[in-house]
């Protein structure tokens, strides 16, 4: 005890980097359970910027082990690099933990993401191409490459071999595109394989061994709860379970283990790539919003689509997740604007509804209805060091917010900094 899982309530971009950063300070273990180097964290120490796209934020506190599990897709070139940068900023990455049972993302789910998102031209998904999809594909059509397989060069090489053969052929007729060379991906990664091979074991056996020693362990997910390929605005989603129930399956532990579950929620919306945003503002308050916020992709450096926060969606988020707290972001970023606004539900064909519509065609013709609040300025804001001392407008802001999805709110962003974070109350990690 405890046992607790950080999901973003949004459609990710929530800066559950930097709240399980701050987290782990009280953490043993910090678990990343699903998806891929389609994620990007950046974490602000002391004025210093770092950015992680496969190893979980708690990589920079040197007493938290960190987990990649099993139900993550590791692109391994993309893990090498992330690990020399870390080493070469300092810190040593001895405290990093590979799942044998994840799956690895090769250069034919790249090729394929970019080939698919291509051929579905203006109806694309507007993904990272960072080969996720592809990989997860794979993964369930069981003939994935996993982390085990690197241990094995013979096993690694017929795997491959096998995959690049059915691959090519796809490659070839389907997309009309090159295909690839078996022996030099086998080189290539057998190369990663040196690398990696002493960070790779069954880490379902280390954090169960240490939840039974009492040790704290934070579950980090990636993405958003409205990218989950089962509960968000499918197909606009990414391909795996960013919820608080994938936390179980992506790292090999089972429900009664969790104690608590954070919802990492911006003070207002963002969504990158495609798919249907009813609080989506296309005017120069988003414009304001995206430069003040440097609403770009860590990834990709996408602009982001910016908007007001979205009530009906959180709700569905703390639904899904049951959620226990809220940890509300970049309230910072809403400083000076004298009016803010909070989509409470949503108009369709002149009926209101508080839930999300079943269809996508419907969220897509939803109007959103707002409750109007008075906002703060920046220099009322920065300077609070505890909940107490931020400006009643805020606090009225962040009431609403409770009120409206039934979740009391714990932690607030209000800067950039590892410093900026405030925490209301007993928090139960
Ligand atoms: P994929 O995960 O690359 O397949 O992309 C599927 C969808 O999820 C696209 O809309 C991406 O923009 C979005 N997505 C994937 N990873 C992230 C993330 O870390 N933050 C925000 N959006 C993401």
């Amino acid at each position: 005890m405890p046992a607790a899982v950080v999901v973003g309530a949004q459609w990710g971009d929530e800066g559950k980097g930097k709240v399980t950063d701050f987290l782990a300070q009280r953490a043993d273990i910090v678990v990343r359970y699903q998806g891929g180097d389609n994620a990007g964290h950046t974490v602000v120490i002391d004025g210093k910027e770092y950015r992680l796209f496969l190893v979980p934020s708690g990589v920079l506190r040197a007493h938290t082990l960190c987990v990649l599990g099993n139900g993550m897709v590791i692109d391994p070139k993309v893990l090498v690099e992330e690990i020399d940068n870390l080493k070469a900023q300092g810190h040593p990455a001895t405290n990093i933990r590979i799942s044998h049972a994840a799956h690895l993302v090769m250069p034919y789910h790249r090729a394929l993401d970019e080939a698919d998102e291509e051929r579905l031209g203006s109806k694309s998904i507007g993904t990272t191409k960072r080969g996720i999809g592809p990989a997860y594909l794979d993964k369930y059509s069981r003939c994935g490459v996993r982390m085990a397989d690197l241990l094995d060069p013979g096993l690694f090489a017929a795997k491959v071999k096998a995959n690049v053969e059915h691959k090519n052929e796809i490659l070839s007729k389907i997309y009309s595109k090159p295909g690839f060379d078996s022996k030099q991906i086998i080189e290539e990664y057998l190369g990663f394989s040196e690398a990696l091979s002493p960070y790779i074991q069954d880490t379902s056996v280390m954090i169960n061994d240490a939840l039974k020693q009492g040790k704290n362990v934070l579950f980090e997910g990636a993405q958003g709860t409205m990218l989950e390929i089962d509960h968000g605005t499918y197909p606009y989603v990414t391909s795996s379970y960013p919820t608080a129930g994938g936390a179980c399956i992506g790292a090999g532990v089972g429900p009664t283990q969790i104690d608590c579950v954070i919802g990492v929620v911006k003070a207002y919306s963002s969504r990158v790539g495609n798919g249907p945003f009813p609080t989506e503002l296309h005017d120069q308050m988003g414009d304001h919003i995206r430069e003040r916020g440097h609403e770009y992709g860590t990834r990709t450096g996408r602009p982001r689509r910016v908007g007001w926060l979205d009530a009906v969606g959180l709700r569905m988020s703390v639904r899904v997740n049951s959620l226990s707290a809220l940890a509300i972001t970049r309230l910072d970023t809403l400083s000076g604007i004298p009016e803010l606004k909070i989509c409470t539900a949503y108009r369709l064909d002149g009926k209101i509804t508080e839930d999300m519509p079943l269809s996508l065609a419907d969220v897509e013709r939803c109007e959103p209805i707002y409750e109007k609040l008075d906002g703060w300025e920046a220099d009322e804001i920065v300077s609070a060091t505890a909940y107490e001392l931020l400006p009643t407008s805020v606090k009225r802001y962040v009431e609403t917010i409770e009120a409206l999805v039934g979740v009391e709110a714990k932690i607030f962003g209000i800067g950039q900094d590892r410093a900026h974070t405030i925490v209301k109350g007993h928090l139960a990690f």
